[in-house]
């Protein structure tokens, strides 16, 4: 598709990969519209960024969606690109007695009902448009589970299957429907599993972002930048090498005693 003079909505446009996202469309010469829970971070951002448009939203509350819904379209009307971005990851121990059932749930929230939330609420305007897009970030954890993080995975791997689904049925729409299936990479979602990975193996968010604006302009509706093309094919031949791996960290960090 072409990456010029489109509208942009990017949910979590405030650090890592949304944030590259904003920068890297913004001197393409589009319009592009961010959110974030955290009014200073959006500040911050728009210092370094002048062009770019804030909203404070949290992507977790349907009603939250919904006033975002009412308040973009009718500031930006031109709406034509959706990139759900916002995502959080925690090494989450669930024999911890104090992660009860909300709290268990948070991710879910965020990472796989928010997008699905998010499509819903702005797929007729997206209908609307001639050309259109929805860009929903996954990882490379949507192939293998990753046992320190066990609702993260679950989440992207929910996200990846819906997408796909998505896509089909959207087939004959105006609408594309992308992938990013992005490797690790240095953001402040990472940092905090510092000393539970190699952090060598991650690459700069930059670099995924320009990756997945290439896949984009190409019309590639899977992009596997980096590692994440690797993790795909050895979740298929060799399915419980890497598992095998990322379970000796969560043994590592969290063995229960019986
Ligand atoms: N970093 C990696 O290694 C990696 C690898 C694969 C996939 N990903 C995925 O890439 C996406 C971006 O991650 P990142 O690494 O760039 O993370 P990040 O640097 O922590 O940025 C997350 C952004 O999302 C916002 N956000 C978080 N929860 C939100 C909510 N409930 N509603 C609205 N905004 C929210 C944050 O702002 P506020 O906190 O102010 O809301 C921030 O702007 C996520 O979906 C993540 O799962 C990351």
């Amino acid at each position: 598709m072409q990456l010029t003079n489109n509208t942009i909505l990017i949910t979590g446009g405030t650090s890592g990969f949304g944030y590259e996202f904003a920068a890297q469309l913004l001197a393409l010469g589009n319009t592009v519209i961010i959110t974030g829970r955290n009014q200073i971070k959006l500040d911050q951002t728009k210092k370094q960024l002048p062009n770019v448009h804030t909203f404070q939203s949290d992507v977790s509350d349907p009603k939250a969606i919904t006033l975002l819904f009412e308040q973009v379209t009718r500031q930006f009307p031109d709406l034509n690109i959706l990139i759900n971005n916002a995502g959080e990851m925690r090494r989450l121990n669930l024999l911890d007695p104090t992660i009860d059932q909300e709290n268990v749930n948070r991710e879910i929230a965020i990472n796989l009902s928010g997008p699905i939330r998010m499509v819903q609420q702005f797929l007729p305007h997206l209908r609307t448009k001639k050309s259109a897009a929805i860009l929903n970030v996954t990882s490379g954890l949507a192939f293998i589970p990753f046992p320190i993080s066990p609702i993260y995975g679950a989440t992207k791997s929910g996200l990846r299957a819906y997408t796909q689904a998505l896509r089909v049925q959207l087939k004959k729409t105006s609408i594309m429907v992308f992938e990013l299936v992005a490797p690790a990479a240095r953001t402040p979602l990472s940092d905090k599993f510092e000393g539970d990975v190699d952090s060598k193996m991650a690459m700069d968010p930059d670099k995924i972002v320009s990756a997945a604006i290439k896949g984009l302009k190409n019309n590639n509706f899977e992009i596997l930048p980096g590692m994440a093309v690797m993790l795909k094919y050895l979740s298929r031949i060799a399915p419980g090498l890497l598992f095998g791996q990322f379970s000796k960290v969560a043994e590592k960090a969290f063995t229960a005693k019986k």
